[in-house]
Parts: structure tokens; C-alpha cells; sequence
């Protein structure tokens, strides 16, 4: 079988985690970034126990070039090239306009944004030199949608969530020679603990798992071949 390998940033925990499982299900291996080692080590060592050789972790920051860099380098030493990219790893910051500082709203445009772009370039560079089909799947959110219900205190986080949708379209574009599928999701609310952090009132209408679900359709020519630069909008029934 070929090596398949799925490269997941926030991997350790939430959605990230649920992909991580859900790939290694279908017989890939994965690497996973995070920033804390400990929740980071646990996950590998548990993933591990069942899927021993499969998985590698990594620990650090998407927002920093260099990080990226030589985590795509060192997946590259232990599992071999990535056939897949999930864009996962998001935070946000919960402040009103008035409140917010510069470094405030920057973090979470690093973190959401320029780190999935980061992570896409890095992916479109090693396809420079090693060809054959791949796939990114951006995590956007229903809050990066037009004219659904926003909340306040959340400008940066849906700027960012917006933003996402429009790098999709356009890492579309230029992936078509490259065979470089990219996909994005936007799911309303997954119980994970940023939702309990972000917005505890909130209901969550999606497991992690239901969401990684989708993720692996999106990544998998057999299933989407036909997709790409698309945003699949997750609009659950209330529960
Ligand atoms: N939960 C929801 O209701 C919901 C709805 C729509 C969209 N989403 C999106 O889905 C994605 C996953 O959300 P989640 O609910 O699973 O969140 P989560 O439980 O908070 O997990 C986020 C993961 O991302 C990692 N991460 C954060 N910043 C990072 C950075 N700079 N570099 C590397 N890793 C980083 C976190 O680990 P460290 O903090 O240790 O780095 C953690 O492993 C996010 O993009 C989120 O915006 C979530």
C-alpha cells in the first residue's frame, strides 16, 4: 500500500485529535504539532499503543517560519512526504473592540491565519520536487461565513476564520499544477474545550469525531476528487 501520510496542526487535542484517530484508522501514519509538550506526549504515547510506528509529534509553534519548516523536514526523516495537510490548530481571544490590544488581534491572525499559510507553502515547496496527488484541508468555522450569528468579543477570531475561506479559494488556484487539492471546513459548534472556553452557552451539535469525518472525505481523492477550493459549511440540527 502506498505511504500515506497526514500532517495535523493542533493534533494533540479537540478536532485535531479526532483527525489524528480518524486517519490512522484508514492506514496512514500522522504528525502531529502542538505547542504543549505534555498534552502533545500523552496523545502520541496513546495513539502509539495502537499504532505503533504510525504516528510522530512535534512540538511548537505554527506561527514561527523556522518551526514549521523543520517540522515538515523532520516528518519528512520518520514517515516520509505528506500526502495530506489539516490546517486544524486555531485559539482566540476573547476582547471587545474597545479592549483589544494590537498584540491582541495579531496573535490570532498568527496563529489562524499565517500559520495555515505558512504550512500550505511549506506543502506547495516539497511538491516543487515530489510530485503526485495531495490535499490541505483548512479549518475555518460557521463564524467565518457571511451572515451568520455573530458573537462579541470574537473580531479577530472571525476575521481570521473569514480570511481562511478566501486562502482556500486561492491555494485552489494555484494547486491545480501542483495536484494539490484544497478544501476548507467551517463547523457551527464541536464540544471541545475551546467551545466550553469560547462560548460555554453554547450547544455543541457536532462530535470531534463527526468533524474529522468530513475532513477525511475532503482529503481522500477515491471520495472528493472532484472538490476543490470549496468551504463545506457544517450546519448541524440543534440537539
Ligand atoms: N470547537 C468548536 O466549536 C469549533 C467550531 C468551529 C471551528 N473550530 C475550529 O476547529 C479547530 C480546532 O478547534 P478545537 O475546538 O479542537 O480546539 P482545541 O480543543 O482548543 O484544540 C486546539 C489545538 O490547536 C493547538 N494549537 C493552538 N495554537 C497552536 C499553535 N500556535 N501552534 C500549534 N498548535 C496550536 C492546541 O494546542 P496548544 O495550545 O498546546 O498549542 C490544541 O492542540 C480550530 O481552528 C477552531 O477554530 C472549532
Amino acid at each position: 500500500m502506498k505511504n500515506l501520510v497526514a500532517m495535523i496542526t493542533g493534533g494533540a487535542k479537540g478536532i485535531g485529535r479526532a483527525c489524528a484517530e480518524t486517519f490512522l484508522e484508514s492506514g496512514h501514519s500522522v504528525s502531529l504539532i502542538s505547542r504543549t509538550a505534555s498534552e502533545l506526549k500523552q496523545t502520541e504515547k496513546e495513539l502509539l499503543a495502537k499504532y505503533p510506528g504510525k504516528v510522530f509529534s512535534f512540538c511548537g509553534d505554527i506561527s514561527s517560519a523556522p518551526t514549521v519548516k523543520d517540522w515538515f523536514k523532520k516528518t519528512i526523516e520518520t514517515l516520509g512526504y505528506p500526502t495530506t495537510l489539516v490546517n486544524n490548530a486555531g485559539i482566540f481571544v476573547n476582547k471587545s473592540v474597545v479592549d483589544q490590544n494590537l498584540e491582541d488581534w495579531e496573535k490570532v491572525i498568527r496563529v489562524n491565519l499565517t500559520g495555515a499559510f505558512l504550512c500550505a507553502q511549506e506543502l506547495f515547496r516539497m511538491a516543487l520536487s515530489h510530485t503526485g496527488p495531495k490535499s490541505i484541508i483548512n479549518m475555518s468555522s460557521l463564524a467565518g461565513i457571511r451572515g451568520t450569528e455573530k458573537f462579541p468579543g470574537l473580531s479577530s477570531y472571525v476575521a481570521s476564520k473569514f480570511a481562511l475561506v478566501g486562502l482556500t479559494e486561492s491555494l485552489a488556484v494555484e494547486g491545480r499544477k501542483f495536484g494539490i487539492r484544497v478544501n476548507c471546513i467551517a463547523p457551527g459548534a464541536v464540544g471541545t474545550e475551546m467551545l466550553k472556553k469560547a462560548l460555554p452557552e453554547l450547544k455543541a451539535e457536532a462530535t470531534p469525531k463527526d468533524i474529522a469525518k468530513l475532513v477525511y472525505f475532503l482529503s481522500a481523492p477515491e471520495q472528493s476528487s472532484v472538490l476543490t477550493g470549496s468551504t463545506l459549511e457544517v450546519f448541524s440540527n440543534a440537539t
